[in-house]
């Protein structure tokens, strides 16, 4: 059995819907999962020449033979998880617990304006305020809802079971660590905790089952709404550098840095990562666009990843060098 979590290692958006799907494909878990807080994630996938916008379900569905599940600890937006039910094909291997909280309009309006939407610069997805009601105990589940019936299963087990059996499962994690409730940058953070440890309580698999935790950095931190980002550069020289990028839920233009040692550090001690991925490597150096393999990297890259491993004193198994699917350097094998 293995069990494998990713997630992400700054403030979210470092491309860790890239890595779950290649993973996905790669190593063909029977079950792919997904933790974190709710429909303010947003994943871009490009497979050829689709692209997918994933908010609720697990990113890894381009493995037509997994199955994906939400967690009891996720809030789902039923009219999101409904569209990319079809949109995305997999009726019929998509599933959510009957514990999983549901966005309701209300939802959706609290988190449209006052504090959440202008100090915190909330996504608006009715995230937070969903799982405020459920600290409150008054939040509905999946289970009150007849219209979600068709969809539920008990993700706990299923997990569990499919470890017993020796299959693989993805765990998939949404944000950044730096955006979690307890180790982020309060109170400019999410509504839970979404450090390897959260993602897992979320979908009820317990610490000594889980065998690897993948932290997924970008090459450079971005940073979404607000809250502090350690030399930030300004837009201006962000754009210089090809940083410029833009929300995937919200469409706002993202604030960009260098690749910041002490957050990364920091991310590695608290999610306990045995693997590092990077991504965006192309993005730093051009010249390794598209690569597969890592002699086929410049030196100036090596040397890029081979400092990371040192300061971080974690390997780094996984390197992105393209937006597409397969653009990977996969070093575990
Ligand atoms: P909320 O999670 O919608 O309440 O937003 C709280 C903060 O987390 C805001 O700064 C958002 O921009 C940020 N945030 C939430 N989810 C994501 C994500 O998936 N990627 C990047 N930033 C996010
Ligand atoms: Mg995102």
């Amino acid at each position: 059995m293995t069990s494998t979590v990713v997630v992400g290692g700054f403030f979210g958006d470092e491309g860790k819907g890239k890595i779950i799907s290649y993973l996905a494909i790669k190593d063909n878990p029977k079950i792919i999962v997904r933790g974190g807080a709710g429909p303010n994630a947003g994943h871009t996938i490009r497979d050829g020449d689709k692209v997918y916008k994933v908010r609720m379900l697990p990113s890894g569905f381009l493995n037509e033979n997994a199955k994906v599940m939400i967690g009891p600890g996720v809030v789902i937006n039923p009219d999101v998880l409904n569209k990319e039910i079809q949109d995305f094909d997999v009726t019929g291997r998509a599933f959510i617990d009957k514990h999983c909280g549901i966005i309701e309009e209300i939802h959706l309006n609290r988190d449209s304006k006052g504090e959440l939407k202008e100090k915190i610069g909330s996504t608006g997805s009715g995230t937070g305020p969903a799982n405020a009601d459920r600290a409150m105990r008054v939040l509905k589940l999946a289970k009150d809802f007849d219209s979600l019936s068709s969809l539920i299963t008990d993700v706990s087990l299923e997990v569990n079971s499919a470890l017993d059996a020796n299959e693989n499962v993805l765990v998939e994690g949404t944000q950044g660590t730096f955006l979690s409730l307890w180790h982020g940058t309060y109170p400019f953070v999410t509504s839970k905790d979404v450090t390897a440890s959260g993602i897992c309580a979320d979908i009820g698999l317990g610490p000594t089952k889980v065998n690897e935790v993948i932290v997924v950095f970008k090459s450079y931190v971005t940073r979404v709404g607000t809250g502090p980002l350690d030399k930030e550069l300004s837009l201006e020289d962000a754009e210089k550098k090809g940083w410029s990028e833009f929300g995937t839920v919200t469409g706002r233009q993202r604030r960009a840095a260098d690749f910041d040692f002490d957050l990364a550090r920091r991310a590695i001690m608290l999610n306990s990562a045995t693997q590092i991925a990077i991504t965006k490597l192309d993005v730093i150096f051009t010249d390794c666009a598209g690569k597969t393999s890592y002699d086929e990297l410049s030196d100036d890259a090596k040397a890029f990843i081979t400092n990371i491993e040192k300061e971080l004193n974690t390997p780094v198994t996984i390197i992105g060098t393209g937006p597409a699917v397969n653009d990977v350097v996969d070093r575990r094998i």
